[in-house]
């Protein structure tokens, strides 16, 4: 369920809202893998808008959509590492200022707001005014283990989400949906699809997630995509039983990744029906977890990666390449700087834009 109307009535719903937040013509056109950007505007942004700068260059750019396939700046390559939050250093909290920089910070705040406890905990917040939290990484993943030890919000209508997200739409996810609380959902995407009817799945009989921190992973392999809780296999997913034998098609992730969480309201009035069921209905804003919080709350105690590339001296970006075979582009590694040079973006961003850009994002990367 959650699945169909992801990829449908979600969407579909949102485009007249982003179309209303397209600033000028600079980003007017739209654009996909059969309709390019063209020279002025060669980046294709993630809501499908054609732009330059910044906002439209850097993570979340499709390739496959911009002018060319290196119009896009180049991936932050992955980078094992053991992530903790007793400070918020390396946490961009405005994501305006990002220029590509992976070294100065892991983390970038793209909505919303975080805190921290005095037990170094990161606190994902969801509240009326700021319609819910969205951390993206800075790096990608292109191929590797990823554990997040999280707890879990508990209310319905709010969903906790650990996910990850290439810029043509490979995904993988952890998902929470709502006040149930023994259960995970895993799911995945490839190039935005669904492959399978069988996609979306729960993992049940886990002790309660909103009291207890559970260490979920994603080991994501070349050939193989692992689903775990605590260390312990509850899915596995080869490339070969999705990829098409007769065409060599194989609809398996394949990208390179961004890392997202996210505690985001799915049982509001704007979400379509079965969003709002799926997530355990309408959000109760008079709760008395709300009330004494001033928001809901999910919690990040730390985020584990063991990179399948390694970062280095001569390694510093992933790059695409052709679309060489059954429509999976070829990814390279490469020595090529992801640091924007000089000014920041050429396309003047409204608050409102910025606003629709990320709201959308947000619909895009979790649902
Ligand atoms: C790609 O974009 C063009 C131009 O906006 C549009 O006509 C076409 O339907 C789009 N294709 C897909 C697959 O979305
Ligand atoms: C991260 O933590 C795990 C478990 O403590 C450890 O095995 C691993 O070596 C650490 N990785 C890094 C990059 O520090
Ligand atoms: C975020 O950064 C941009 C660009 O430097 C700046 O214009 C804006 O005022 C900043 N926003 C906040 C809330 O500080
Ligand atoms: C990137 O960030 C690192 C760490 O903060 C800093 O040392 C370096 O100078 C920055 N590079 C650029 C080009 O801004
Ligand atoms: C949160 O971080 C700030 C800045 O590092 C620190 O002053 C404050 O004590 C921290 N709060 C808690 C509850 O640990
Ligand atoms: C939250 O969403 C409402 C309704 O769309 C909007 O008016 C408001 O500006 C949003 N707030 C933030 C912080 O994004
Ligand atoms: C979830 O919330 C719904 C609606 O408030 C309620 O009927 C249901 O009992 C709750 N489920 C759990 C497991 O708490
Ligand atoms: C929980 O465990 C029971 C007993 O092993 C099993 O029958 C049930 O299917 C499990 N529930 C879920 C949602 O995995
Ligand atoms: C393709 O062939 C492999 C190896 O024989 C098999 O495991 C897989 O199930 C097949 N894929 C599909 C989608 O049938
Ligand atoms: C990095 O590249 C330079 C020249 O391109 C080469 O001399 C050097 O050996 C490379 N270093 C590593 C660690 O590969
Ligand atoms: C990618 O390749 C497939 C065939 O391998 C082709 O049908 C498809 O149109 C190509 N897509 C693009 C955007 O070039
Ligand atoms: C990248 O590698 C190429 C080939 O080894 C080398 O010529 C070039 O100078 C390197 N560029 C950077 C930015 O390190």
């Amino acid at each position: 369920m959650l699945t169909q109307y992801r990829n449908t009535a979600a969407l579909l719903s949102l485009l007249p809202l982003l179309a209303s937040f397209v600033p000028g013509s600079a980003a007017s056109d739209s654009c996909n893998a059969t309709s390019l950007c063209g020279t002025e505007s060669p980046c294709c942004s993630s809501y499908g808008f054609c732009g330059s700068g910044a906002e439209f260059c850097f993570g979340g750019c499709d390739p496959l959509g911009s002018n060319t396939l290196t119009s896009c700046m180049p991936e932050p390559v992955c980078e094992s590492q053991n992530i903790t939050f007793s400070s918020f250093d390396r946490i961009l909290m405005n994501a305006t200022e990002y220029n590509g920089n992976a070294s100065a910070w892991d983390f970038i705040l793209q909505q919303g707001n975080i805190q921290n406890t005095t037990a170094g905990e990161l606190v994902l917040t969801l509240s009326e005014e700021n319609n819910g939290t969205l951390l993206t990484s800075t790096r990608y993943v292109h191929y590797g283990q990823i554990t997040a030890r999280m707890k879990t919000g508990r209310w319905g209508g709010v969903v906790t989400a650990f996910i990850t997200m290439s810029d043509i739409k490979d995904e993988i996810d952890w998902e929470f949906p709502g006040n149930q609380t023994t259960e995970g959902q895993t799911n995945y995407f490839w190039q935005g699809y669904v492959p399978a009817q069988t996609a979306g799945q729960t993992t049940g009989n886990l002790t309660d997630t909103y009291s207890n921190y559970h260490d979920y992973t994603f080991d994501w392999q070349e050939d193989t995509l692992t689903w775990l809780v605590d260390g312990n296999v509850v899915r596995t997913l080869t490339r070969a039983e999705v990829t098409d034998n007769s065409t060599g098609l194989s609809r398996f992730p394949s990208t390179p990744s961004r890392i997202e969480f996210s505690l985001w309201p799915a049982g509001i009035s704007s979400e379509p029906e079965g969003t709002v069921e799926w997530a355990g209905g309408m959000i109760n804003w008079d709760d008395p977890d709300y009330e004494a919080a001033g928001h809901f709350y999910a919690y990040l105690d730390s985020v584990s990666i063991t990179c399948a590339d390694q970062a280095s001296a001569n390694i510093t970006s992933y790059v695409y390449g052709s679309n060489s075979s059954a429509y999976t582009p070829t990814v390279n590694l490469s020595n090529e700087t992801t640091i924007e040079s000089g000014a920041v973006a050429s396309v003047a961003v409204s608050a409102k834009w910025a606003f629709g850009v990320t709201a959308v994002a947000m619909l895009f990367s979790l649902l």
